[in-house]
C-alpha cells in the first residue's frame, strides 16, 4: 500500500485467527532491520521471535497472539525506548501492509519466561501479530489529536 495510506490505515488489532507465514515473518524482520536506531549501533539491540506455543502460553497481556516479536536492548542501548519504538513501528506497518493484524505491546514484556531473551539484554518493546479478518482502510485523523504549536 502507498505509505501515507498505510499510515492512516494502521490500527491496533488484538484478535488473531492464525499463525503468520514464514514469508510474512521475513517481511516484518526485514522492516525491523531497515529501522533507524540511535547512533546506528544495531548491535545494542536484539529481536526475539516467539512462536513456541508453550512459551506463549506462559505469557500474559499478549491477546493470545501466535507470534510475539520482542525488541530488547543492552546497557549501551540508550535511548532504548526510542530505538525500540522505531523498530516496532516499522514492524507494525510491515505486518499490516500484508493484511496481518498487529499491535504494539509492553504489557506482555514482564511475563516473558527466563531464558527467552539473550543474556545481557532487557525487553523494551514488542509486537503481537497474527492473521486477522479485519481490513485496513484509511481512517479520518484529526490534526489536533496531538496538540501542536507552530513556531514559524
Ligand atoms: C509505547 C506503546 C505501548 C503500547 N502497549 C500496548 C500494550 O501493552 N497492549 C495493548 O493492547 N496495546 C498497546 N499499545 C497500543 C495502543 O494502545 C494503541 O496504539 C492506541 O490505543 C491507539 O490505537 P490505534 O493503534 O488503533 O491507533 C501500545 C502502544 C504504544 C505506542
Amino acid at each position: 500500500m502507498e505509505t501515507q495510506k498505510m499510515i492512516l490505515s494502521r490500527k491496533a488489532i488484538r484478535e488473531y485467527n492464525g499463525q503468520i507465514t514464514d514469508f510474512q515473518l521475513h517481511q516484518i524482520l526485514e522492516a525491523a532491520n531497515a529501522s533507524p536506531v540511535a547512533m546506528g549501533q544495531y548491535d545494542n539491540y536484539r529481536l526475539t521471535v516467539i512462536q513456541d506455543p508453550a512459551t506463549l502460553a506462559k505469557m500474559s497481556g499478549i491477546y493470545e497472539a501466535p507470534t510475539v516479536i520482542v525488541v530488547s536492548a543492552n546497557d549501551a542501548g540508550a535511548p532504548a525506548e526510542v530505538s525500540a519504538g522505531a523498530i516496532v513501528h516499522n514492524m507494525e506497518l510491515a505486518a499490516e501492509d500484508q493484511g496481518l493484524g498487529a499491535n504494539y505491546n509492553m504489557g506482555g514484556l514482564s511475563s516473558i519466561p527466563a531464558g527467552v531473551i539473550p543474556a545481557g539484554f532487557t525487553p523494551v518493546f514488542g509486537l503481537t501479530v497474527g492473521q486477522t479478518t479485519e481490513t485496513f482502510t484509511p481512517r479520518e485523523v484529526s490534526l489536533d489529536r496531538i496538540k501542536t504549536n507552530f513556531v514559524k
